[in-house]
């Protein structure tokens, strides 16, 4: 089936935030913002702003009735700061206009006094000044300190990745409409409608009752919309609140790019020891995660970093300790692999760093150890219908990487201004919040009197084809055309409690609460027809809107089903309610089993690096993925091409810049440079594990959004294996992103 948002987001007729028609007498709000990284507020003067013609009026945290708190893990941040500013661009105030173009004009005239203090921007640093969001964590297994004797080989060194922007394509924003007693409406551009009602109470100091929130669909997230699109919403209904007006919030691409936060930047520590065999024996790793002036997820992302740390590998002893470092940063927040992909590089480029100096490839080291059925990962799951082995193997079969490592040396051996260079990158996520009571949704399903069908789920469009899911299941469970089911917006009236949609589960959560309800009603419908054909409702089937009894078709169709049902007083409406089993996890002994299962994939990346310019070209991209059974291969293979692309990104062209003071440098897309076609892979092929899929897969179709940016690491690995091959005496470091200039220090490095 295909995507069905691609005739609407074609012709330009799909409705986002912006395209809600505005109500007669909305107001338009500005965020004031902090123009240093760290100091203390002297004095705000908005007199001469207040005074512009068309400004109605400029909210601070004075005007909050109920709590100035916006954390959601921590309450360790201001929605409006006071005293203190944390980071560049923390909001101040919010300016209130006839018009946006008012309020900009407004907010150059507020006049603000700040004693600046010391701003921290490295991680490092941080930590040496006890600047911690919380105390570190450490995953063990084993026993790293007698292993480190048994080793042959020991390599030591630091990986660092950097942040990354989301660069959805729709910026951050909420457009919030007073209703009768108090009640408010919010439209808001987020990934977690529940996270905004709850915040949006709490600091007006209200029920959740009194708060509806509602998503047509996003512009893209990316993660960037789970946490961090709650401010925005929250101030557009403070203002509705206040002023009893419909107030719309939304950022323009600088403003956004400087107050949000963004992917944390790591800087790792790594120690491997290898038995002469070539298996890893034990490895060591310290992360120190730059999660900006406040908690926002860090704590989540943090843990991820620990789950994957040893990515797609089996180690028998693993000491994994990591650090929420405190900077003043925007505070850093989820973005596609949360965490994970920090987590992988750092034992990515210890695997690396071990093949040069044994002077074999990589991906030598990388299939030795391999992570098998039955091993143990370092938080205590057993990994069970691991694929790797045969994902290796297909990969030989279909891409014959033996070829590719041939076609490589060879051109390099009959080319001096160009060199040649590929890795492989294998992956295995987990597949579940790692907060185990996040594992749960809800569908409400109505049957209409004529026989359509509306559907509402905890899940939010963002790109990633969720609803299209969603409506397969709708019409595949009922056996109707599709065309008779509508996906509803997702609204926390009709779904509440809702999880984000995140960690790639929202098609397993939701589509599994959908089933539920489905299930419900189909019981009470076979009830209905059996009754009347005077058979038991376990002979009753639907298939292609017709009623089957005992195997024959009826004369009965669907809609005169429903038509009866609806007569005899049967309920057409269900909720159905989904929460993953097995699954969870004890923090004090740091074990468990956190997740429904993993996802597999294999990468082959090959890239040419122009030794003049220091510039490269990806040749092609070749993915054996573990996809389960996919439900709707179009729709997953677009995830893959695009987390690939995002993730080559991060580890390419995309340099997040922050000067010493914290004021960012890359704040537009002038500065920032994220993959376009000229810069995409000249080819990008896919391959499907042949496999059973997981059962607490929905459909059996595996978890898609998020894996797949991880292929992009293999990026970072083939270049340096182009470079090195221009000059031997490059220094390997393992710095991502790999900009061009850094290829062109590399290439003439002495
Ligand atoms: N794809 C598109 N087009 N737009 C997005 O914002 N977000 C990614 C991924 N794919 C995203 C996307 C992220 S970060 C996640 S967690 C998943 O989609 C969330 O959706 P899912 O749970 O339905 O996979
Ligand atoms: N993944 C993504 N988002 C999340 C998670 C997670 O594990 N936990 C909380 N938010
Ligand atoms: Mo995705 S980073 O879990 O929103």
């Amino acid at each position: 089936m295909k995507n069905i948002d691609s005739k609407g987001h074609v012709t330009g007729k799909s409705i986002y935030l912006d395209d809600i028609p505005t109500i007669q007498g909305t107001l338009f709000g500005v965020i004031f913002d902090s123009p240093v990284a760290h100091g203390h507020i002297e004095s705000i003067d908005y007199s001469k702003a207040l005074a512009l013609p068309g400004i109605q009026t400029i909210l601070t945290s004075k005007e909050i009735p109920g709590e100035n708190q916006i954390g959601g893990i921590f309450p360790d941040e201001e929605l409006f700061a006071e005293e203190d500013v944390h980071f560049q661009g923390q909001p101040i105030a919010l300016i209130l206009a006839e018009s946006e173009h008012i309020a900009f004009q407004a907010r150059k005239l507020i006049e603000i006094k700040i004693t600046e203090k010391e701003a921290i921007v490295d991680p490092r640093e941080a930590r040496k000044k006890n600047q911690l969001i919380f105390p570190p964590r450490t995953f063990s297994l084993g026993n790293t300190d007698s292993a480190w004797s048994q080793c042959a080989h020991i390599f030591e060194g630091q990986a660092d990745t950097n942040g990354q922007e989301h660069l959805y394509i729709e910026m951050q924003g909420a457009y919030a409409s007073p209703l009768e007693n108090g009640n408010i409406r919010v439209s808001s551009s987020t990934q977690g409608p529940t996270a905004v009602q709850r915040t949006i109470a709490k600091v007006l100091g209200m029920g959740m009752h009194k708060i509806e929130v509602d998503v047509v669909r996003l512009g893209g997230g990316f993660g960037g919309k789970e946490d961090q699109a709650t401010p925005w919403a929250v101030m557009a209904a403070l203002g509705a609140h206040v002023l009893k007006k419909p107030v719309k919030v939304v950022l323009h691409r600088m403003d956004d790019m400087r107050m949000t936060g963004k992917r944390h930047p790591y800087s790792s520590d790594y120690k491997i020891g290898l038995h002469e065999d070539l298996k890893i024996l034990a490895y060591e790793v310290i992360f120190h995660q730059n999660a900006g002036a406040a908690a926002d997820l860090s704590p989540a992302v943090m843990e991820r970093t620990l789950f994957h740390s040893t990515n797609s590998y089996f180690v028998p002893n693993v000491k994994a300790t990591a650090y929420s470092c405190k900077t003043n940063l925007p505070p850093n927040t989820a973005f596609r692999g949360f965490g994970g992909p920090q987590g992988m590089f750092v034992i990515e480029a210890a695997l690396v760093h071990a093949a040069n100096e044994l002077g074999i490839s990589a991906h030598e080291l990388q299939k030795k150890n391999l992570l098998q059925d039955g091993d143990e990962f370092p938080y205590g799951q057993i990994a069970a219908d691991v694929g790797l082995t045969q994902i290796w193997s297909d990969m030989e079969a279909k891409f014959d990487i033996k070829g590719a490592e041939k076609r490589v040396s060879d051109f390099n051996s009959k080319n001096s201004d160009k060199k040649k260079g590929f890795s492989l990158q294998p992956i295995a996520f987990g597949i579940s919040f790692t907060k185990t009571p996040m594992n749960q949704a809800r569908a409400l399903v109505h049957i209409y009197s004529d026989g359509s069908v509306g559907v509402s789920t905890g899940a939010v469009e963002m790109g990633q084809g969720v609803n299209t899911k969603m409506l397969q299941i709708a019409a595949d469970m009922f056996s109707i055309d599709p065309s008779k089911v509508r996906l509803e917006s997702t609204n926390t009236t009709r779904v509440a409690n809702t999880s984000p949609t995140a960690a790639s589960a929202t098609a397993d959560l939701n589509g599994k609460a959908l089933q539920n309800a489905c299930y419900a009603l189909l019981t009470r419908l076979k009830k209905s027809a059996a009754d009347h054909f005077g058979s038991a409702a376990s002979d009753i089937q639907f298939k292609d809107e017709q009623v089957i009894n005992s195997g024959k078709a009826t004369d009965m169709t669907w809609n005169q089903l429903i038509d009866q049902a609806f007569l005899e007083r049967v309920c057409l409406t269900e909720n159905g309610h989904y929460a993953t089993p097995i699954i969870n996890f004890d923090k004090e002994k740091e074990k468990g089993h956190p997740f429904a299962y993993h996802v597999y994939g294999l990468a082959l990346t090959e890239v040419t690096v122009d030794c003049i310019r220091g510039t490269y070209e990806f040749d092609s991209v070749k993915i054996v993925h573990d996809f389960g059974e996919s439900m709707n291969l179009p729709v997953d293979i677009g995830q893959i091409e695009g987390g690939l692309v995002q993730g080559i990104g991060w580890m390419t062209m995309e340099e997040l810049d922050y000067d010493k003071k914290g004021k960012l440098r890359s704040n537009s897309l002038s500065t920032y440079k994220i993959p376009d076609i000229y810069s995409v892979p000249k080819e990008v092929l896919i391959e499907a594990l042949e496999t059973e899929g997981a059962e607490q897969a929905i459909l059996k179709s595996k978890a898609v959004g998020e894996p797949p940016l991880m292929y992009g690491l293999g990026a970072y690995f083939a270049i340096q294996n182009a470079v090195r091959a221009f000059n031997p005496d490059a220094q390997q470091t393992f710095d991502a992103p790999f900009t061009h200039e850094k290829v062109l220090m590399g290439l003439y490095q002495i």
